[in-house]
């Protein structure tokens, strides 16, 4: 099963970025052990700190892969082109984020990406894309 795991805009600081929300591991960790917990699945990995780029991997996605892991970041509340990036293609995504977006200001409780993904994990940390795997993984058949 091939699983593609998309971070949006400034998930390349994490480890560095505002700790005490996102935590003190390195997407390459985090990602590291991933892949050592999936090792049965493939899992690909990319990330953009631009929306349009963002838009590309989603759109080259389809028919390579048998779900998508997205993390938008910020563009999770504002981006209507990724939504319908999501919405244009046929493999399923999951939305996750590493914080409990319902949680924090009122400008982070909107996602524009969630109408079309399969569902939003919000809150677990890391756990966040552990769960979003698992889901995929349960879906074999
Ligand atoms: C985030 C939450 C977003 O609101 C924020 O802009 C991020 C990260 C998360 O993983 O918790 O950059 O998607």
């Amino acid at each position: 099963m091939k699983i593609l795991l998309i971070n949006g805009p400034n998930l390349n600081l994490l480890g560095k970025r505002e700790i005490n929300i996102y935590g003190k591991q390195t997407f390459e960790e985090i990602l590291d052990g991933l892949k050592k917990q999936f090792s049965a699945m493939e899992l690909s990995f990319q990330q953009s700190n631009i929306e349009g780029e963002l838009v590309n991997y989603i759109q080259a996605a389809d028919g390579q892969y048998d779900g998508i892991v997205l993390n938008a970041a910020a563009y999770t509340h504002t981006s209507i082109a990724i939504a319908d990036a999501i919405a244009a293609i046929s493999v399923p995504v999951v939305e996750v984020h590493l914080s409990n977006i319902m949680a924090r200001e009122a400008e982070r409780h909107t996602s524009l990406i969630a109408k079309n993904c399969v569902g939003c994990i919000s809150g677990f940390g890391f756990l966040s894309y552990q769960l979003a795997i698992q889901y995929f993984e349960s879906t074999k058949i």
